[in-house]
């Protein structure tokens, strides 16, 4: 199983998700993806010993190089871990159901176009909202529509703030993501046995 990563920003997820895997050699990061030259994410990925490349938005947008590069690393998943730009069709019809992200409130609350990062914090303690969390969903063509895989929640408290809201979130984020992803790719895995039997 060849698992591609794409993340915008620090990229402590996508670290978190590597580690998490480090003792299954039947499931490998060939290749980070980023749209972000002086992302955090390429320190990590230097750490952790995984190559990292950058694209444009307009490459991703017009293009089939991002396409080829998954193609050329035989990548059959993909993880969006903090990516910031809309996966286009090519990539969707490429990858069936195979492609997911995670997305740090409630859904179908708080997602959308703007609705990211800091930003999603900021709008549910504006809100006084009492309970944010994680949704985990499949990538449409629409940000934050596709299909729910996997929701947890958190309590939003009267002095939490954006940062310690964020901060709430993220632990979730670690606690969640690697299992679900790991669920979703063993049972995938078992769809192609079933297949070549
Ligand atoms: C996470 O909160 C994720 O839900 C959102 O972007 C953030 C990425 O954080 N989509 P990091 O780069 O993994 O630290």
């Amino acid at each position: 199983m060849n698992i591609a990563i794409f993340a915008s920003g620090s990229g402590s997820n996508a670290e978190n998700i590597i580690q998490y895997f480090s003792g299954r050699n039947d499931v490998r990061f060939p290749v980070i993806l980023s749209n972000k030259e002086n992302a955090g994410i390429h320190e990590r990925a230097k750490r952790l010993g995984v190559p990292s490349i950058c694209f444009t938005s307009k490459e991703l947008k017009e293009t089939d190089n991002v396409l080829n590069m998954l193609k050329e690393h035989q990548i059959n998943f993909i993880v969006l871990a903090g990516f910031l730009l809309k996966i286009p069709t090519n990539l969707i019809d490429a990858y069936p159901n195979k492609i997911i992200n995670i997305h740090p409130a409630l859904l179908p609350k708080y997602g959308g176009k703007g609705m990211y990062g800091d930003f999603v914090h900021q709008a549910v303690v504006a809100n006084s909202e009492t309970k944010s969390g994680i949704t985990i969903h499949y990538v449409n063509e629409n940000y934050d529509e596709g299909n729910i895989i996997f929701q947890a929640k958190c309590e939003v408290t009267s002095t939490d703030t954006p940062e310690t809201l964020a901060s709430k979130v993220h632990e979730l984020e670690y606690q969640h993501f690697p299992q679900v992803i790991e669920k979703l790719i063993d049972d995938f895995r078992f769809t192609i046995l079933d297949f070549q039997k």
